[in-house]
């Protein structure tokens, strides 16, 4: 059996936040944020709306758009680096919430990667024949976490959730999958809430993300083009095939590098980020639905998925839609 992508749904919270909200606390400007990220607006949880809210409201958008039956899902796979709690995990939550029976709960820790590796776990327990219908969900609550008087790093962060159903079919529309990881570079992007020390060098432990954005952008654009161009040999095709690149939404410019570099044409680059910031393992589905919604992307597309961020991590494949 092969593994096929079969609807998706997404949610983001309702409050609106543009960057001049930033100018009264922190030295900075709309023009700043907008020219240095990409970013024009992201969105805010409320105080107490947390990622399994989200999560459980992207997979009923899913449900609703695609008249799925959910309730015999047997695999649940969330990416999240911040759950409600550490334990029970997020998996589990949906699980009861969504009432799943017999299903098992999993989370995945691999920051923004975490869809891709999501995607990429869930195509192999199909392909084994152990499971059949797996939902995979991207979903952060990241501005819980964001310490809002590093001007470097809270204007990037947003909140949303993305789901996708996958289940076994004789035809399927996942391709080869690449995940990897760089632990040598996990200082340059943390969250902790233990002043433990990450490959020699201490930690803040204030349970707030903290970034090297410099060196993060530096290693996004150099190994995120090799990776770009690996995905596509794995699969056979060239870059030509591609109809959409969908990469981790982080930073307009990463993305212009990148293609710049792989010699992409940038116009077929999907991102969220303009309307949602950097959602982490939200921000691939958060593209590719709003582009799935206005139909640019169509039953037939080639589309190359590559998230990419703290371990350091990266997970992609490309993915030939199929609804
Ligand atoms: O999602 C996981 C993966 N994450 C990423 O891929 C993020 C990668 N990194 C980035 O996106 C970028 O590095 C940032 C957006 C975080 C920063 O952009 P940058 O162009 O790399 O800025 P920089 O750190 O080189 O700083 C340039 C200047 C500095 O001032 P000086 O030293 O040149 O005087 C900063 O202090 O911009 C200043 N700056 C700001 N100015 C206004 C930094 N943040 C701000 C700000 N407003 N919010």
């Amino acid at each position: 059996m092969e593994a096929k992508i079969t609807a998706i749904g997404t949610y983001a919270p309702e409050k609106v936040i543009d960057n001049h909200y930033f100018e009264s606390f922190i030295e900075t400007s709309d023009e700043w944020i907008r020219s240095r990220t990409g970013i024009i607006e992201r969105r805010f949880s409320a105080e107490d709306e947390y990622t399994s809210d989200l999560s459980v409201a992207a997979v009923r958008d899913l449900a609703k758009r695609y008249n799925k039956d959910i309730s015999d899902v047997d695999f649940i796979l969330v990416a999240t680096v911040t759950h409600d709690q550490i334990m029970p995990s997020m998996g589990t939550q949906l699980q009861y919430r969504l009432n799943i029976p017999n299903a098992a709960a999993l989370d995945i820790s691999a920051a923004c990667a975490g869809f891709g590796y999501g995607i990429t776990l869930a195509r192999s327990l199909i392909h084994s024949g152990m499971y059949r219908k797996i939902l995979v969900i991207g979903a952060e609550t990241l501005t819980k976490v964001t310490d809002f008087k590093d001007r470097t790093s809270c204007i990037l962060f947003g909140d949303g959730a993305g789901a996708i159903l996958i289940e076994a079919a004789e035809n399927g529309n996942i391709g080869e999958c690449i995940a990897g990881a760089e632990g040598s570079g996990g200082q340059d992007l943390y969250l902790s809430t233990q002043a433990t020390q990450v490959n020699g060098t201490p930690i803040k432990a204030n349970n707030k993300i903290v970034q090297n954005g410099r060196a993060v952008f530096r290693w996004a654009v150099t190994r995120m083009s090799e990776i770009f161009e690996a995905i596509v040999e794995k699969n056979g095709l060239r870059k030509e095939d591609i109809d959409w690149f969908i990469p981790h939404s982080a930073n307009m410019r990463i993305i212009e590098a990148i293609c710049q570099r792989v010699g992409f044409p940038v116009e077929k680059s999907l991102e969220s980020l303009s309307r949602y910031g950097n959602t982490s393992s939200a921000s691939i589905p958060l593209a590719l639905d709003e582009a799935v919604r206005a139909g640019k992307v169509k039953k037939g597309d080639k589309l190359l998925l590559l998230g990419f961020g703290g371990g350091l991590t990266y997970a992609g494949t490309v993915i030939e839609w199929g609804i």
